[in-house]
């Protein structure tokens, strides 16, 4: 063992049974909070390792380990750090107790005899996460973060754990990461590693489900379907596009929704059939305003869809996940005050009609007015809690 942890054994008596070595270590430093933190996380990662396929002992045992350097003073985690060879980024010379995460893998490593490098990178990043994170990595992450007992009103972390029960890891864990990203003026730090974690979750393109239908990136290879929906002009009739008339038009429609993404001005879904993968579909959200959380839906749906309930069911969820995800507060949309079905389905979700534009653009030789509807987040969460 490394000299300098010498000091932090005490006499404890190690029994090689890890949850009566952790209580006891925890024991000897008199650490009631931190042993209770730990003990409440460990059931937590179990359940969640084993909801999502991980191995629960292994997620368990990172669990227990995650905070053992919580016993050395705040002071003395950094000079700690750099007797054991620890490599320490500059950011963390700020707040020195970030390093706790990389002082509890040595300690894990060095008096606790683990060896699964699985287990010990998950405790390095159970703080901040990182890129590339491994399903143990997010799953010990998570569940530190679910089962502190904050005081007061947290619900981004009730918001994570829906998400987290709701079998959508991702999305809890980028709730979480996203909490910090706004709190970040008010932060010590903001650790690189949590940077990279949430823009690596941030670009990937986030698949939804519905009960009847997959919400999903839409490729090349749905040219046709895209064709087929947007050359019918009953579609296209409140579009401000004309009908297509050829193929191509389709698959340079769906390259610049690929931009779109990739740039993070808009996310468009394919509306997907669970049976045979055709698109039907598609809606997302675009002008999206982060800075003033707000972004407008659009959308559409094949004609043989229509009045089956399928909009409804498609825009609650990505009204949700704009809401808890993208942290959208506020929502608009823009119909023609002719386009009745439009409306209804609006009005369904819960949008609000506000007024009217008149002359709200100009297309096909006229001046065209819009409703303006908006829904706004309160409102959403209201309705569905
Ligand atoms: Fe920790
Ligand atoms: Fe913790």
């Amino acid at each position: 063992m490394n000299e300098a942890l010498q000091t932090y054994l005490k006499d404890i008596q190690f029994s090689g049974d890890l949850k009566k070595d952790i209580e006891a270590f925890f024991a000897a430093y008199e650490d009631d909070e931190t042993l209770g933190h730990t003990l409440s996380v460990a059931s937590e990662a179990k359940r969640v390792a084993t909801l999502y396929g991980a191995d629960p002992v292994k997620a368990e045992q990172a669990a227990l380990l995650h905070d053992i350097s919580n016993v050395v003073p705040v002071a003395e985690m950094l000079d700690l750090a750099k007797k054991l060879s620890i490599e320490i980024m500059d950011e963390e010379y700020t707040y020195g107790r970030i390093v706790h995460q990389k002082l509890s893998k040595a300690m894990a490593r060095e008096i606790f005899n683990i060896t699964d490098q699985e287990i010990l990178d998950a405790i390095e990043c159970h703080t901040t996460l990182k890129s590339e994170a491994s399903l143990m990595d997010k799953v010990l992450f998570i569940s530190d973060k679910i089962s502190w007992k904050l005081p007061g009103d947290h619900q981004y972390l009730l918001d994570a754990r829906y998400k987290v029960d709701e079998m959508k890891l991702n999305e809890g864990v980028l709730i979480y990461l996203n909490q910090v990203w706004e709190n970040r003026s008010k932060l010590k730090l903001i650790h690189p590693w949590l940077i990279q974690a949430r823009a690596e979750l941030m670009s990937t393109f986030p698949e939804l489900e519905t009960e009847r239908f997959l919400l999903r990136q839409i490729t090349h290879d749905n040219a046709n379907d895209i064709f087929q929906t947007f050359s019918l002009d009953e579609v296209t009739k409140y579009y401000d596009v004309e009908s297509f008339t050829n193929i191509e038009q389709a698959e340079k429609l769906i390259q610049t929704w690929h931009q779109r993404f990739e740039n993070k001005q808009a996310i468009r879904w394919g509306i997907t059939l669970k049976s045979d993968n055709r698109v039907v579909g598609t809606c997302g959200f675009h002008g999206w305003a982060k800075n003033h959380h707000k972004a407008a839906i659009g959308y559409e749906l094949t004609p043989q869809f229509w009045r089956q309930g399928v909009m409804t069911e498609v825009l609650e969820k990505i009204m949700e996940y704009g809401f808890d995800t993208l942290e959208l507060n506020r929502i608009e949309a823009f119909v023609e005050p002719e386009n009745v079905g439009s409306r209804r389905v609006l009005e369904k979700v819960g949008f609000q009609a506000e007024g009217l534009l008149k002359d709200n653009y100009y297309w096909k030789n006229r001046f065209v007015d819009n409703v303006i509807y908006a829904l706004i987040k309160k409102d959403f969460k209201k309705m569905t809690r």
